[in-house]
């Protein structure tokens, strides 16, 4: 028996939610898993109506959970950054979830915008550093208002946290066991310091890892090729704000934020599946948005539960049901709608 937290969230976050957890149902009923959902009311609305951006309580209640199954976080009428910091980092940072995971992978019918790149070019994974870096927070506003205003922001990284996030790529990349490669991305020819530390962690930690491939890229040049030959990539790992960019860049080659899930992931932990794309509340109640990537994000919380037959139907019912019925990823050209979509990939996954 598995306990599910469920943060439908902002916006379209809760539509896609419902679709998500229809499917993820059908699939462990299917498999004959028994799962037990349990709503959590986070996010702009409750942060407007109430003042609170996430009760303390809820941290050390959500650590009880097998996972967490979340919507969107981000709200037209709050201010950039106290939803985003307060709800969606905090629960990364107190989890420890010190893994981004997010896929790259181009599903046969599903249009690229790169030329002449079918399925088999787009299929890589890009692990995210996802505690450190710039998101950590340090920093500060000196003088503000007046034209000597200072501000600054520091990427932070300690070894601990490198080593493990490394450890933890190294290892995907050996169980993927496809191109056995991993390429680091970063700056080393600019933040030597931080990608410094990261270069020879890369190297040290690779030695123990003699089947493995490793391949380094700045973040500039990881853009141009992620575009230009994304067959070259099997696994990139990176700090937490080039993963941030280079993960939207590429849910675009795989077809859009419709389709692209992620997973921030403590391993000895709870762990905490999510489309990337946001809470497009211009969609809202619209029933147009694609559920697709909070469906996908639902078989990667069943993987990573370690109940993989679950989670391949669930990838296969998103697959047929691309092929058979979606003309587009993107919100209002898929040809149908989001609950329609919802319902034939349940019945795929039943
Ligand atoms: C993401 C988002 C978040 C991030 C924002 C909303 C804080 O862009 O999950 O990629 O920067 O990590
Ligand atoms: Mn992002």
């Amino acid at each position: 028996m598995y306990k599910i937290a469920v943060i439908g969230g902002d916006g379209t976050g809760p539509e896609v939610m419902a679709e998500g957890v229809k499917v993820l149902k059908a699939a462990c009923q299917a498999e004959k898993i028994s799962i037990e959902l349990v709503n959590y009311d986070i996010g702009g609305e409750r942060y407007l109506r109430t003042g609170e951006v996430l009760p303390e309580s809820i941290i050390p209640e959500l650590k009880k959970f097998n996972a967490i199954y979340l919507g969107a976080i981000g709200h037209p009428q709050v201010k950039p950054g106290i939803l985003e910091k307060g709800i969606l980092l905090k629960l990364r940072f107190e989890l420890d979830q010190y893994i981004n995971l997010r896929p790259i992978k181009l599903y046969p019918g599903v249009e690229t915008p790169i030329k002449d790149k079918t399925p088999e070019h787009i299929d890589y994974v890009v692990v995210r550093e996802n505690t450190g870096g710039i998101y950590t927070g340090l920093g500060g506003i000196s003088m503000k208002g007046t034209p000597h205003e200072i501000a600054v922001q520091e990427m932070v990284y300690n070894r601990f946290q490198v080593e493990r996030c490394l450890r933890y790529a190294f290892n995907l990349t050996k169980k993927r066991a496809k191109k056995n490669t991993l390429a680091l991305c970063g700056k080393t020819n600019v933040l030597t310091f931080v990608y410094d530390l990261w270069e020879r962690a890369f190297h040290e930690i690779g030695a123990e890892f003699p089947g493995i491939k490793r391949d380094y890229y700045h973040v500039d040049a990881t853009c141009m090729w992620m575009i230009k030959n994304p067959e070259w990539f099997d696994v990139i790992v990176t700090g937490n704000l080039f993963g941030d960019i280079i993960t939207d860049l590429g849910a675009i080659t795989q077809g859009g934020m419709g389709i692209a899930a992620g997973g921030n992931i403590n391993p000895e932990g709870v762990s905490m599946f999510e489309p990337i794309g946001g809470s497009a509340p211009k969609y809202t109640g619209q029933n147009v948005v694609n559920p697709l990537a909070c469906i996908m994000a639902g078989s990667m919380l069943l993987e990573t539960l370690g109940e993989i037959r679950a989670a391949s139907r669930i990838e296969q019912a998103v697959q047929k049901t691309i092929s058979g019925h979606m003309k587009s990823m993107s919100a209002g050209k898929m040809g149908t709608g989001t609950r329609e979509i919802g319902d034939l990939a349940a019945k795929y996954a039943g």
